[in-house]
């Protein structure tokens, strides 16, 4: 271990501590190929290489900041465990766990909110267009980026995995850690984002993101028969209108999920056969079909070896390790902003 190393620790000299990884994902809708290509499937490659410590967390507090039904959001909350597990978050080998469970989330959110200026607040670009034309916007909408800089600093992540969307946000968290060890003293660590690396997938409409809100998605354990129902008809190439029209690979969606799926041949013969106008789009389409189902079908038989009691047990536990990093922070968080009685029963 280099004697520099901002993780060094005193009670583990032979061992460097290793970064630590937080990411999380709403329960809204189903989860999505979307979801699965842009974020689960790299959180699994991070879990596999076991390079560094990982937590995972379905952060169902931010799911409450815009309309919702309670039952609706247990059924979500269970199946996207569900969902993620049968993905390889494996709840052996990371930290899985509902955010509401660590009810450190929210304290931390509260005290954070202290140092975080409204004017960063009402700048952020995700509050303005989930906002924007609602009867009803909730506070919890505007300060929702505080719960998300709870999240991260809580475990003091130093790397956060997040689409482009979510820059601003992360951004947010690292000026709230510097104005944090700036007023009370050095507690967190920047945490740095780490953008996914898969092109991003469009919505199946062609022109916005995929996103459940949008009505533009597939579901990752969609029956096969409507998965293919909805790519068949999925937006291509808006210049190619017969079969004789050379197709661009480059703007189409298609092609964006054929590199994410298909074999890097596939992928070739992909731009040769549309650029040649030798295959038509559902030819296309079809062989990424077959590309998914290959990659899926063994997600969706560990789906389907799934309890939901085994599912929440293992939340439970993934719960409780969570917890005990954050109640080590919030101790220190406590402690420095000179809050609590101190009695020794509060302790802790
Ligand atoms: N806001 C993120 C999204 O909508 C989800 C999220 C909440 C998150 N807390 C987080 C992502 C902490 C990374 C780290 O995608």
């Amino acid at each position: 271990m280099s004697p520099q190393s901002p993780f060094a620790s005193t009670s583990t000299p032979t061992v460097a501590a290793r970064p630590r990884v937080f990411s999380g994902i709403q329960p809204s809708g189903e989860l999505h190929i979307g979801n699965y290509l842009g974020a689960v499937r790299t959180w699994r490659q991070q879990i596999e290489e076991n390079k560094e410590d990982t937590l995972f967390c379905v952060v169902d507090a931010h799911a409450i900041t815009v309309p919702y039904e309670a039952a609706e959001l247990r059924r979500r909350i269970d199946g996207f465990a569900i969902d993620l597990i049968a993905c390889g978050v494996d709840p052996d080998k990371t930290t899985l766990f509902v955010q509401s469970d660590v009810r450190e989330h929210t304290e931390l959110a509260w005290y954070l909110s202290s140092v975080t200026p409204m004017g960063d607040l009402h700048r952020m670009t995700q509050f303005k267009e989930k906002g924007e034309g609602k009867d009803f916007v909730s506070s919890a909408l505007f300060t929702y980026p505080v719960l998300m800089s709870a999240d991260i600093l809580l475990y003091k992540a130093t790397v956060v995995p997040v689409g482009e969307d979510q820059i601003q946000h992360l951004e947010l968290a690292r000026e709230t850690s510097r104005r944090f060890n700036h007023r009370f003293g050095e507690v967190f660590p920047e945490p740095k984002p780490r953008l996914s690396t898969t092109p991003r997938v469009m919505g199946l409409d062609g022109d916005s993101k995929m996103s459940k809100s949008k009505g533009n998605t597939i579901s990752l354990f969609e029956p096969e028969e409507s998965f293919w129902g909805k790519l068949r008809t999925a937006y291509t190439d808006p210049q190619r209108l017969q079969l004789s029209d050379p197709g661009r690979p480059e703007i189409c969606n298609i092609y964006t999920m054929h590199k994410a799926v298909s074999p890097k041949t596939t992928q070739d013969e992909v731009v040769a056969n549309c650029t040649g106008a030798a295959w038509g789009c559902v030819d296309c389409k079809k062989v990424l079909f077959e590309n998914f189902n290959r990659e899926l079908i063994p997600l969706r038989r560990k789906r389907e070896a799934l309890s939901l009691p085994q599912v929440r047990e293992a939340l439970g536990d993934g719960a409780a390790k969570a917890r005990r990093i954050a109640q080590a922070t919030m101790k220190e968080v406590r402690e420095r902003m000179g809050l609590g009685s101190l009695a020794s029963s509060t302790v802790g």
